[in-house]
């Protein structure tokens, strides 16, 4: 394994709820390749507990902040800045949330609060996350920024509803501020687009199962599991891959570009 990757890096690290968050894993690994960092969720995830035993982990604090919240996103880099004593390399959004899921609301049925709630937590705070670093000029030159896609943004995935159009939007404010970042402070912006993973956010999801089942067996590598996905992640902060910005990088497997496999043509044998 390469060694020291983020040597002398900071940053911020948001979305690890428990030990199977894509965050979680991309924290360890981050440490693990010498970065210094502040851990943050929203402040109703912090009453599970276990981000406290993260933080212990990798000998850093956890700042709560609500993503959606400008208030809160200033102070989270401020007190960031001061624990870390200096600008930041690296920013993780690792946030997603949509009420008409976890509620069963179908796409033909959305209730419209909880859909713009859905667009806010899952979309809009990458923007908000952004601009605020943008106008308290925290990033520093050369730095990345990497929010957390899926595919439904591309296709049509029935049971994702209004997850889907927040995906879109993400991966399109990905696209637009890693133009205006680019050209400010040569920090680049992009989006990982990530096989289904069995997380809190991930399983909540209707026929979570089935999907992954399906994926697995249609992608030649098998899905990509959570802790591949922040090997992929440390990569995006480290400075082998300066000169990608504005991009949807698939970390799938081989997924979104096969068309069927022999896995999924044998189940359709003799229908
Ligand atoms: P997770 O449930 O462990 O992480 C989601 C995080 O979002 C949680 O830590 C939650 O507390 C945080 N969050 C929700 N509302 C927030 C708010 N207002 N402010 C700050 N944080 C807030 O699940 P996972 O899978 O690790 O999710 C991380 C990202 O990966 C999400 O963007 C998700 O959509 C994306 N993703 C997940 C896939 C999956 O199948 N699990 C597949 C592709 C993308």
């Amino acid at each position: 394994m390469p060694e020291n990757l983020l040597k002398g890096k900071l940053g911020i690290i948001t979305g690890a709820l428990d030990e199977n968050s894509i965050a979680w894993k991309t924290a360890l690994k981050a440490k693990e390749q010498g970065a210094r960092f502040v851990l943050t969720n929203a402040p109703i995830a912090m009453r599970m507990g276990a981000i406290n035993d993260l933080a212990k982990e990798c000998d850093t604090i956890v700042i709560p902040a609500d993503a959606t919240s400008l208030e809160d996103i200033e102070k989270l880099y401020s007190e960031a800045k001061e624990y870390l004593g200096g600008d930041f390399d690296f920013i993780l959004h690792s946030i997603g949330m949509s009420p008409n899921i976890r509620k069963g609301r179908s796409y033909g049925d959305l209730n419209y609060d909880w859909a713009m709630k859905s667009y806010d937590v899952s979309a809009i705070s990458f923007h908000k996350m952004m601009q605020v670093a943008e106008k308290m000029d925290v990033m520093k030159e050369w730095g990345s920024i990497v929010g957390l896609s899926y595919i439904a943004a591309q296709r049509v995935f029935p049971f994702y509803t209004d997850m889907a159009d927040a995906k879109s939007l993400l991966e399109s404010i990905a696209r637009g501020y890693g133009y205006r970042f680019g050209k400010l402070k040569n920090v680049r912006v992009n989006t990982i687009s990530q096989s289904p993973t069995k997380t809190t956010a991930g399983t909540g999801i209707g026929g979570f199962d089935s999907f992954y089942n399906f994926a697995d067996a249609l992608s030649p590598l098998g899905n990509a599991s959570a802790e591949s996905c922040a090997d992929y992640i440390v990569t995006m902060f480290s400075d082998l891959t300066r000169m990608v910005t504005m991009q949807n990088l698939f970390h799938d497997g081989g997924y979104s570009f096969t068309g069927i496999s022999e896995e999924i043509m044998d189940k359709f044998k003799d229908l």
